[in-house]
């Protein structure tokens, strides 16, 4: 019999070595070593068990646990360097634990796939990637809300398809993101539900004769609850979609406000300038500063709806139940994980110290447009008018105003009241760009009470 690699590896049914390049096809050892750690948890939860049902004496047990932590302490110093022979971070493992400890280590995978395994390693990984997403949120919200509370009074222009619709406070604009990234951490909430359930003790994929309580190693590791269904268990990755989905919603949220960034930043706008801390410059402009940051948040997009897109195109063929199409999972959600804590960690650094507002433009903005032009018609509202009369009123007077190039704060009451006798001396009064926006008190309106209102409520519920 050939004596190679792979018979080592496989069962004596193999005689000849993989071809060395389908050994480096096949093998994820170059990606899924990132869940090295989550997989000497589960190992070691499972020797465990194994003992707690008589399976193993807890003296075997405690020395597999030694093994596994030793494996730990060898990555820990940079000495635990697999290769493409050993495949995967599974076998990776076993080979290493069966060299420290001899025959003993060939007992680990007693009542245990690889199946079962990488789901739970996949599971425990993502549980703690969303609890590091979760913080991440909160600090981009902070960095919002930071620039909410110091900017109390000012203004800014409310658009509608990017024309000026009503001036706004700033803060209330700001805190427009702020409910986006708590409905993004409700949904992680929610979700992490579906991750944290135990797929251990499936097997390959129809249980196993050997005595196990799978009660014990998903308490151990923290789980919910265990799967009810050993071949759904092997075979789910709806929690990968899941998570990308949501994961992806982050992406849109940022993607958004990035691209208000960019625009902001314009000379065209000119609401923000860019501090040096998140700007770059042109290799040939002189006096180019680029928005990148938000400009790669805005682009990283693609990446992530295209691994959900991946993910749902890989998952949808699969007849039940462990296909190795799954190995193709990880890199997908590795990358999502990464990108997404990555933009939100960009985006929060550009709202800490990477912009300032400019008040002065903004104040100059709110008061040169027609965007008080709905004030008009509430106030003839007010006083009596149907709005529907009010509004083609107003409608003609904007038509006037634009024709001879003055706004409304510029015609002198007569003009006023040769419109309608119902206006008063304190028109001028009401659409002042800061009585406009005081005046929109409904709940969740831009007026500034009701702004501080939502603010301190944002504020409060922040861990
Ligand atoms: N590396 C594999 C994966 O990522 C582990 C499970 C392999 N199972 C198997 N029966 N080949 O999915």
């Amino acid at each position: 019999m050939a004596v190679d690699s792979t018979s080592s590896t496989w069962s004596q049914r193999f005689e000849q070595g993989l071809h060395p390049a389908i050994e480096r096809f096949n093998a994820s050892i170059g990606f899924d070593i990132t869940l090295l750690q989550e997989d000497l948890d589960g190992s070691i939860a499972h020797a465990r068990m194994l003992a707690s049902t008589g399976v193993l004496t807890a003296q075997e047990a405690e020395q597999l646990v030694a093994g596994l932590e030793q494996v730990r302490t060898e990555a820990a110093a940079g000495q635990f360097n697999p290769g493409l022979e050993d495949e995967d971070v599974h076998f990776a493992v076993e080979r290493r634990l069966i060299a420290i400890l001899g025959p003993l280590g060939k007992k680990l995978h007693t009542g245990r796939s690889r199946n079962d395994q990488v789901g739970t390693d996949l599971r425990l990984w993502l549980r703690r990637q969303i609890g590091a997403i979760d913080a991440a949120l909160v600090r981009f919200e902070r960095a919002l809300l930071t620039q909410a509370e110091a900017h109390p009074e000012v203004m800014i222009p409310g658009y509608t398809h990017l024309q000026r619709a009503q001036p706004i406070c700033l803060a209330h604009h700001l805190l427009a993101y702020v409910e986006m990234a708590e409905r993004d951490r409700a949904r992680l909430r929610d979700l992490v539900k579906r991750v944290n359930l135990c797929p251990l003790g499936a097997a390959a994929l129809a249980g196993t004769p050997v005595p196990i309580d799978r009660r014990h190693t998903a308490a151990a590791l923290g789980f919910e609850d265990v799967y009810a269904n050993s071949l759904d268990a092997v075979s789910d990755r709806d929690f990968a979609v899941e998570f990308s989905a949501a994961a992806s919603l982050v992406m849109v949220h940022l993607s958004r406000l990035s691209e208000e960034v960019i625009l902001w930043a314009s000379e065209e706008f000119r609401f923000i300038s860019l501090t040096d801390r998140c700007a770059t410059g042109s290799s040939l402009m002189p006096q180019k500063k680029n928005p990148d940051v938000p400009e790669l948040v805005r682009g990283k997009c693609g990446r992530v709806f295209g691994h959900l897109q991946g993910l749902l195109v890989m998952i949808k063929g699969l007849p039940l139940a462990y296909n190795k199409d799954f190995q193709e999972d990880k890199e997908a959600l590795f990358d999502v994980v990464r990108t997404t804590l990555d933009c939100l960690e960009a985006m929060a650094i550009l709202f800490e110290e990477g912009l300032s507002f400019r008040p002065e433009r903004l104040e100059e903005a709110v008061a040169s447009d027609f965007s008080n032009a709905t004030d008009v018609a509430d106030y003839l509202v007010a006083k009596g008018v149907p709005f529907r009369e009010a509004y083609q009123l107003v409608g003609g007077l904007v038509k006037g105003c634009l024709q001879e190039g003055i706004l409304l704060r510029d015609l002198p009451l007569e003009r006023w009241q040769q419109l309608h006798p119902a206006f008063e001396a304190d028109i001028h009064q009401a659409i002042h760009p800061r009585q406009v926006v005081a005046a929109r008190r409904s709940e969740g309106g831009t007026a500034f009470d009701q702004v501080q209102l939502q603010l301190q409520r944002a504020l409060q519920r922040l861990p």
